[in-house]
């Protein structure tokens, strides 16, 4: 069966040394696009939405959506993932509605103030023992990761600490772990030419034993920024992501999980646009998300052979 959790398929690109993107979705044709790249790619694969995606679709309409893309398509491991899930609530109606997978983000209260470890400690082991008995893996968050997420920004952000990343694991038994190592949401990552925090990653790979996960790391490929901008979109300069090479790195050091909203965000908006400049006697939405789904396909195949090869290229 195709529906899964998270947990074997991620233990299961750590031991193998490659990455598994994990996509964020809104609508059924990014869905479908996304699963298209994993069927052609034969990739295990972690679809996942935030609350705020949730919330836009009433729930029920994407979470159907994902579980029937999972369970129609059996020759692929997918699991269905709630992003950033901020509390107790939010993951039992991820799990009520039938998601195989949580993040509970007990990094910040309220989405935006640090909670301390001990906060974070207690909502983490709660949403595991509530999880686990239900067979849901969960994933757990320490340290802070900047940007802009489920709409609200984050007071401050630090690098996770790799001593408590290793106690935060072994107080709460989470099946994975979102480390904050440079990487932030949105589509200005960095100001300056900066790269990971590697050397914290590489401790902290040698500290834990489950799978790591990245959150934040869209390419923001400057090409997709000249055509989004070339066909009428206006972005404030100095837009930037993580270079593949960098993911690829980090895959090699030990990253198993990686998230990716914001490409998905520029490539489906751009194609859209282009199809508008291309074609302004169209009006039937199904040729221009036609259109949107085939870029989008082709964009996460090469997503996939960038996070595939990577460990196999090294063994
Ligand atoms: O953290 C992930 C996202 O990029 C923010 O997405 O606007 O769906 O909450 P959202
Ligand atoms: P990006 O904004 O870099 O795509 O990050 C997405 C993410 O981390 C979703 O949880
Ligand atoms: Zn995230």
């Amino acid at each position: 069966m195709a529906l899964v959790s998270s947990k074997q398929i991620l233990i299961n690109a750590m031991n193998g040394k490659y990455g598994v993107g994990a996509y964020n979705v809104n609508n059924m044709e990014q869905l479908q696009a996304i699963v298209n790249a994993a069927k052609k790619t034969q990739s295990p694969l972690i679809l996942q939405a935030t609350m705020s995606a949730l919330k836009y679709s009433e729930f029920s309409y994407l979470a159907c959506l994902m579980k029937n893309a999972a369970l129609k398509n059996y020759d692929i491991p997918i699991a269905i993932h709630l992003d950033h899930g901020n509390s107790f609530e939010s993951i039992k109606n991820a799990i009520d509605i039938g998601f195989t997978s949580v993040m509970i983000d007990g990094s910040l209260i309220d989405g935006k103030t640090p909670s301390t470890y001990e906060q974070n400690v207690r909502i983490t082991s709660s949403v595991v023992e509530y999880a686990h008995k239900r067979g849901i893996s969960v994933e757990g968050e320490i340290g802070v990761i900047g940007g802009v997420e489920d709409s609200v920004k984050p007071t401050s952000f630090y690098f996770t600490d790799p001593e408590e990343a290793k106690n935060f694991v072994n107080d709460t038994n989470v099946d994975s772990l979102a480390i904050s190592i440079g990487t932030s949401h949105g589509a200005y990552k960095f100001k300056r030419n900066v790269s990971l925090a590697f050397d914290i990653l590489k401790e902290i790979r040698s500290l834990i034993n489950i799978p790591i996960v990245l959150h934040g790391a869209s390419s923001i490929p400057k090409s997709l920024i000249y055509d989004f901008v070339k066909y009428g979109g206006k972005i404030k300069s100095g837009a930037s992501g993580v270079p593949i090479g960098d993911l690829q790195k980090a895959i090699s050091l030990g990253v198993s999980k990686i998230n990716i909203d914001s490409d998905i965000r520029l490539v489906v908006t751009t194609a859209i646009r282009k199809f508008f400049i291309d074609h302004p006697e169209k009006f039937n939405p199904r040729d221009y998300f036609e259109y949107s789904k085939t870029v989008l396909v082709d964009f996460i195949v090469s997503k996939m052979k960038d996070f595939f090869t990577i460990g196999h290229a090294k063994d």
